[in-house]
C-alpha cells in the first residue's frame, strides 16, 4: 500500500519536474515523493525544504557558470539577492540597465526577470533565460531561502 503511494508519486514528481527530476539523485527524489505530509497540508509551496533542496541543485546548474553566492563572477554574487534592491552590489560593475532598475528582488521580480532578463531589464547584459517556470519557482525558493536565513527576507 506505502509502497504503491511512493511508486505513484514518484511517477507524478517525474512528471511535473520533468528533465530536472532525473538530474537528482535517487536519495532527493525519494524524499520529494515521501507520502507523510506536514501537519495541516496547506504548507505553501514556496517554503518547501524540497523545493528550496531542488532549487540549490538547478542554481548550480543553470547560475552556476556565471554567478556564485559569496564571489562576483560574469553575474554579481547572489547571497541576500531575495528582498535586496536590484544592482546594490558594491562591487559589481553592473550594466547601466540593471544599475538604474527600480526594483526590489522578490519571488515575482525574480520569477519576471529569469523568465526573459532583456524584457525586464531593457539593455541589462544578462543574456539567459529559463524557460521552466517550475525550474524558477525552486531557484526562487532557493535564494530566498538564504535571505530568510540571514534575517533579511520578507515573507512573501
Ligand atoms: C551567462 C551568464 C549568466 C547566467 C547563466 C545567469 N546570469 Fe544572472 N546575471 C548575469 C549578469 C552578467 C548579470 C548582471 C547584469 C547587468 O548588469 O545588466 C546578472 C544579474 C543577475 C541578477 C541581478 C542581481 C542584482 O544584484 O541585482 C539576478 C537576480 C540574477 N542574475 C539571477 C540569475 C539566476 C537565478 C540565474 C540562473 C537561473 C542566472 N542569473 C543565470 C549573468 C548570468
Amino acid at each position: 500500500m506505502l509502497a504503491e503511494i511512493g511508486i505513484a508519486l514518484s511517477a507524478s514528481a517525474c512528471l511535473l519536474y520533468g528533465a530536472a527530476a532525473m538530474h537528482l539523485s535517487p536519495a532527493s527524489i525519494s524524499e520529494q515523493a515521501s507520502p507523510t505530509s506536514p501537519e495541516g497540508g496547506d504548507h505553501p509551496p514556496g517554503a518547501s525544504l524540497e523545493l528550496i533542496q531542488q532549487g540549490e541543485t538547478l542554481y548550480q546548474r543553470r547560475c552556476g557558470a556565471c554567478h556564485s553566492l559569496d564571489q562576483n563572477r560574469i553575474g554579481p554574487m547572489h547571497r541576500g539577492v531575495y528582498g535586496r534592491k536590484a544592482g546594490s552590489v558594491e562591487s559589481f560593475r553592473y550594466s547601466p540597465a540593471l544599475r538604474d532598475l527600480d526594483v526590489i528582488w522578490n519571488s515575482e521580480t525574480l520569477d519576471a526577470w529569469l523568465q526573459n532578463p532583456t524584457a525586464f531589464a531593457p539593455g541589462t547584459t544578462m543574456g539567459f533565460r529559463l524557460t521552466n517556470a517550475e525550474e524558477r519557482r525552486a531557484i526562487v525558493a532557493y535564494l530566498r531561502s538564504l535571505s530568510d536565513a540571514s534575517g533579511a527576507g520578507d515573507p512573501d
